[in-house]
């Protein structure tokens, strides 16, 4: 069964075809990054535009990778949740036309599930239950997945999110601060590589408490430090505040992993293609005897594979989706 889907929920246009909810044919992505670098962040109109005129070409360019023509699909999918609304419109209208056009069921998937199924592309045994850190730019949470009552389906548990800023968003607002560029998390990992994460003691947000997360009081700080601290080493600042992240998101998904009773921890999420994180990561599940499952980078950040194998299974759970459901910006993860 081969499904196209697109995605189209912030500033990546992106399409591809996977076949069995597994094996991504192809996976096309074209970032606007460079659209918005100038702006220092995301400006939606400008990304619904930049989706409107890629949207097409993507697909095209996705159907050609995986050689596959419409009478080869079983379906069409999108994300319709959460995103900018704009954005997410023409990514659903454009898989709505299609489904229509070729007469397919249309699937609307939400992102954030998406990002949770990312993981099993690539390594498809799911260990259950499995702690998910989702570290994204607009959503920080850990989430346990566990096997359903019902055979052949899976169950999501919130065990925490921020209550502030997400971790993605920390790294922007932070690098815009240090007048390192946009995105963020990519510029603060390539200049720490320089500095010493211990050469400045940030506060680690409600460490030790719960599995809720806060990074605005990181951010403060950052600021404060440089405005007592005018001559301090960029690099230097860039690592310690990489390092305050990194040990609180690792912290709390290696208990909450030993609390749940987990097998395995899972990554996914723009945040997670940050090497410190992956690699802390990885020694915490070898020290556990866990199972980690860290995506290629290109499969944390936004792409369409992970939109086309949630849509496989949201497919087999509960059917299409009608073509007048709306798109919804602020779409919650379907929690047990
Ligand atoms: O998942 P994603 O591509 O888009 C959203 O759904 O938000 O995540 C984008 C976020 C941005 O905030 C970006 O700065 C961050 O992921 N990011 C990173 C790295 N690469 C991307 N943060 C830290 N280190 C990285 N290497
Ligand atoms: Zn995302």
């Amino acid at each position: 069964m081969k499904v196209l889907a697109i995605e189209t929920s912030c500033d990546e246009t992106a399409a591809a075809v996977v076949e069995d909810g597994r094996t991504a044919l192809s996976s096309v992505v074209s970032s606007q990054t460079d659209l918005h670098a100038a702006f220092g962040g995301v400006v939606p109109e400008v990304a619904s535009r930049a989706h409107l005129e890629l949207v097409g070409p993507v697909v095209s360019q996705a159907l050609e990778q995986a050689g596959a023509a419409p009478g080869d699909l079983a379906a069409v999918a999108a994300t319709v949740g959460p995103g900018l609304v704009g954005s997410l419109l023409v990514g659903a209208s454009a898989a709505k036309a299609y489904a229509w056009a070729w007469g397919l069921p249309f699937v609307g998937v939400n992102h954030m599930e998406g990002h949770l199924h990312a993981a099993f592309l690539e390594d498809p045994a799911l260990h259950s239950p499995t702690v998910v850190l989702l570290v994204s730019g607009g959503h920080t949470m850990l989430v346990s997945m566990h096997d359903a009552p019902v055979a052949g389906q899976i169950e999501y548990r919130l065990l925490g999110e921020t209550i502030d800023d997400a971790a993605g968003e920390a790294f922007d607002k932070v690098a815009r601060f240090l007048g390192l560029g946009y995105p963020g998390g990519p510029a603060i990992e390539a200049i720490a590589r320089d500095g010493a994460p211990d050469a400045v003691a940030f506060p680690r947000g409600l460490a030790g408490r719960g599995y809720d997360f806060s990074f605005s009081g990181l951010k403060t700080s950052v600021v404060r430090y440089m405005r007592s601290h005018p001559g301090a080493r960029l690099a230097d600042v860039a690592a310690s505040f990489q390092e305050a992240v990194v040990d609180v998101l690792v912290a709390k998904t290696r208990r909450a992993a030993a609390e749940v009773g987990a097998r395995a921890i899972c990554i996914g999420g723009g945040v997670a293609a940050n090497t410190a994180l992956r690699e802390r990561i990885s020694a915490v599940c070898e020290q556990d005897g866990l199972a980690a499952f860290i995506p290629s980078r290109r499969m944390c950040t936004d792409n369409a594979a992970m939109i086309g194998a949630t849509a496989c299974y949201r497919l087999r759970v509960d059917g299409p989706t009608p073509l007048d459901a709306p798109v919804a910006p602020n779409l919650r993860l379907p929690l047990v």
